[in-house]
């Protein structure tokens, strides 16, 4: 069919033409706004997931959502690569700004302005954080150079400005798992203070499902300041809404056939179901997608999802980390004892613990209990295997 209708969106946080499911989450997200902003508390909410779920998407929907309701959203994405001080207070500043233009300043505003003043400044001395911030610093507050302390006097200080302008503000971070246990407890801690203010701000996030796990290494209240709803894999229905719904739109039907194809192969992973899709909607004469259309389309998902999802996650690794991957992947694509990996590859447990704890820091494994690990990718095994067909064969280079 034309390709250039074609309704499928197979790239990293690109909303889908139709979200399927997420119903839950997206009714917990107004309802943590409505709260916040009327002075209830409320847990607030981090989204946990593996590669590909719709984690992004969700907290893409999570900004429209705020922004309907009169809040400022201000997002970034965690990476190790950048700061995160420096990223945090210009996204402060930008919230401060955004709820409560400079015309508008009141003293109670003027005095949150100083104080994220004089954070920027502790961050970064060269004032390069402070443009649109024209006041005296505050001096003893913020500017103590531990975030610990200082992020929770900023999300005070935004906080009351954006009661003061009748708004609210929430922070919208991704790929959280990527900050240090010492920014994750800043941050939760700075949660904590405007919880206790009961300000109308907050701050929502996605990451890798280890994060429950490093949220309360970090702080030990962080369970009773956020819930951590998992998403994944759509159930029977809403997965073939996500497969069938674009297409409608364009006026194209499926055969059972077909969906039951695509379901047994894609495992109701949106990401998958979103690559199948544009797959078969380019070989399909149309305007029905047929069952041979999909068996005929399952070769071609194979060799995209490798080229783009799969072979760029392997691609930093060093050939014990791969044997280690392949190992697992024997196992299948459940989580695996530590100690059978181990004994696969014929060695002890303490020996290949430090590879593990590599592809755990590189963000391809996680430990959803203690001694065990798991693919954050899904569908990872069948990849291993086919990237790799023996486990003691040399990896490809
Ligand atoms: N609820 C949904 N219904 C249909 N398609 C979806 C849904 N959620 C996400 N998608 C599609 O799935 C793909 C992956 O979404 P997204 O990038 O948000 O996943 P992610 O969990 O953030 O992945 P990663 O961990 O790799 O960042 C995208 O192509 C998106 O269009
Ligand atoms: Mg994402």
């Amino acid at each position: 069919m034309d390709r250039r209708r074609n309704p499928y969106t197979p790239n990293a946080g690109a909303p889908p033409r139709y979200l399927a499911g997420r119903e839950v989450e997206l009714d917990d997200f107004r309802t943590l706004l409505y709260r916040l902003r009327r002075g209830y508390s409320e847990q607030s909410l981090i989204v946990t997931g593996l590669r590909g779920v719709g984690k992004t998407v969700l907290l893409g929907r999570y900004r429209e959502i705020a922004e309907d309701e009169g809040w400022v959203a201000v997002e970034a994405e965690v990476s190790k690569s950048t700061a995160f001080g420096p990223q945090i207070a210009s996204l402060a500043r930008r919230a401060l700004l955004q709820t409560s233009p400079r015309a508008k300043w009141n003293d109670r505003i003027h005095r949150s302005a100083a104080v994220l003043k004089s954070f920027s400044l502790s961050i970064q001395p060269d004032g390069s954080l402070n443009i649109g911030l024209d006041v005296d610093p505050a001096a003893g507050q913020a500017d103590t150079g531990n975030l610990n302390d200082d992020l929770a006097d900023v999300f005070e200080a935004v906080g009351l400005a954006a009661r003061e302008s009748d708004s609210g503000v929430v922070f919208l971070f991704d790929e959280i798992q990527f900050l240090s246990k010492g920014e994750l407890e800043a941050l939760i801690g700075a949660v904590h203070r405007t919880v206790q203010r009961e300000l109308p701000i907050t701050f929502a996030g996605a990451g890798l499902p280890q994060l429950p796990g490093l949220a309360g290494d970090a702080k030990s209240y962080a369970e009773r300041l956020f819930r951590f709803p998992s998403i994944g894999e759509l159930p029977g229905p809403e997965a073939i809404a996500a497969l069938t719904e674009p297409a409608k739109l364009e006026g194209v039907e499926y055969d059972v056939g077909a969906m039951d194809k695509i379901l047994h192969y894609t495992e109701g992973y949106p990401y998958f179901i979103q690559e199948f899709g544009r797959a078969v909607w380019n070989l399909a004469e149309g305007p029905r997608i047929t069952e041979a259309d999909a068996v005929a389309a399952a070769d071609l998902v194979d060799d995209e999802l490798d080229d783009s999802f799969f072979r760029t996650r392997v691609q930093r690794c060093t050939k014990e980390e791969l044997r280690y991957m392949r190992a697992m992947a024997e196992l299948g694509p459940k989580e695996q004892k530590a100690v059978d990996v181990a004994l696969l590859l014929q060695k002890q447990s303490e020996q290949v613990s430090p590879l593990r704890s590599r592809l755990i820091n590189k963000g391809l494994l996680y430990t959803p209990n203690y001694g065990y690990a798991k693919f954050t990718v899904p569908q990872f095994d069948r990849f291993m295997r086919r990237y790799m067909p023996e486990i003691d064969g040399q990896p490809p280079t």
